[in-house]
């Protein structure tokens, strides 16, 4: 059996539930009255506290600041009709967490700090947890590198912090995006795979230039020749083609999504034929033009199921179908959503009941 962990509490004197806009939350601007904190020293992790959600106090010389040792997840827990509280796949992002640990020379932690502090968290800020369609609370654990030190080395000491943020979703109408065909986000043998703060700060130059242009993100192509599609800046991407529902294959350049094996297992359950295959720029222009490209649409959990209605790629823009004729993806959204938000049976034991 699991052992029970101390968690020590401080709660905080003013809590800003109250004075909270629950009409209006732009995603991750809005964080919950407390945070999960945890620090790793001589090859431990101890001081688990759940403290009033608030600075941290660090040297300006951290390593994670001067090179990058920094890992994240993402997950959300969702309002269930009985006015429960249900953490979504919370396995799939701690197994992540700590393979991104591993390829960043970080520590990793054990499942009974992730998931209790997780628990103990959620718990006691319970009452942030919107309860409205497409609303949940997004949960941001976060681990980085706190030596001293300008050495570059791993460090041997880091904090582990879980955030809370109750949010709608991360983007607010279909999609306008670049195929991008000179920067690069992941190559064989880098670091793709995992959800490390610098595959997000390479991202921005490029991403800011495409928005520049008009369009909302990029799709990142493969670094060697840029001709096939890989994924978006927060998501991942799937396409119905001639009825399929076809996404890239997961390689080390890209992220491993939980939404995207979820939208899989969906599509499969729903009766789909689902293929995952390297999947060319030209295959998906192609398609767009002869019509047997008929839904395109990123999928991640801040993301949720985005549809992407145009789609640039040099200098040309092809228009994809409506999203409002889409039905591949509108019954996935709608099995995924009954799911989580408990009006449908949890047949794959996603939920975890908090
Ligand atoms: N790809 C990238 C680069 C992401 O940041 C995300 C978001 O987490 C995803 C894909 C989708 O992953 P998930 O469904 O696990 O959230
Ligand atoms: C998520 O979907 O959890 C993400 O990490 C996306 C985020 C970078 C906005």
């Amino acid at each position: 059996m699991t052992e029970t962990l101390t968690i020590k509490t401080t709660k905080t004197e003013h809590s800003r539930f109250a004075e909270t806009d629950f009409a209006n939350l732009p995603f991750g601007k809005v964080f919950t009255d407390h945070m999960f904190v945890a620090d790793y020293e001589d090859g431990v992790w101890k001081n688990l506290e759940l403290v009033p959600y608030g600075p941290i106090e660090m040297s300006p010389a951290i390593s994670a600041l001067h090179y990058g040792q920094a890992i994240f997840e993402g997950l959300k827990a969702y309002r269930q009709p009985n006015g429960d509280v249900s953490v979504f796949r919370a396995d799939k992002n701690f197994a992540r967490f700590n393979k991104s640990a591993t390829r960043m020379a970080m520590p990793t932690i054990p499942e009974e700090v992730f998931m209790q502090g997780l628990e103990a968290l959620i718990n006691l800020d319970k009452n942030w947890v919107p309860d409205a369609e497409d609303y949940a609370l997004y949960i941001r654990p976060v681990m980085f590198a706190t030596d001293p030190y300008m050495g570059v080395r791993p460090s041997a000491t880091y904090k582990f912090v879980i955030l809370t943020t109750p949010t709608g979703p991360y983007f607010s109408k279909p999609l306008k995006v670049k195929i991008e065909s000179h920067f690069t986000r992941g190559a064989d043998g880098g670091v793709g795979a995992a959800k490390t703060a610098g595959n997000y700060a390479l991202s921005m130059f490029p991403t800011a230039a495409a928005q520049a242009e008009g369009y909302d993100q990029l799709i990142w192509t493969d670094s060697k020749e840029h001709l096939y599609v890989e994924e978006s800046g927060a998501a991942n991407l799937v396409f119905v083609m001639d009825g399929k529902v076809v996404t890239p294959e997961v390689r080390e350049t890209i992220l491993d999504g939980v939404t995207r094996d979820t939208v899989l297992t969906l599509a499969k359950s729903l009766g789909y034929e689902v293929e995952e295959r390297r999947i060319s720029i030209q295959e998906v222009l192609e398609n767009i033009e002869n019509g047997r490209l008929t839904e395109a649409f990123a999928v991640g959990t801040a993301a949720t199921i985005t549809q992407i209605a145009e789609i640039g790629y040099e200098g040309k823009l092809y228009t994809l179908t409506d999203p409002a004729t889409r039905t591949v993806s509108v019954a996935i959204a709608k099995k995924l959503n009954d799911i989580r938000f408990g009006a449908a049976a949890d047949e794959f034991g996603w939920n975890w009941v908090i």
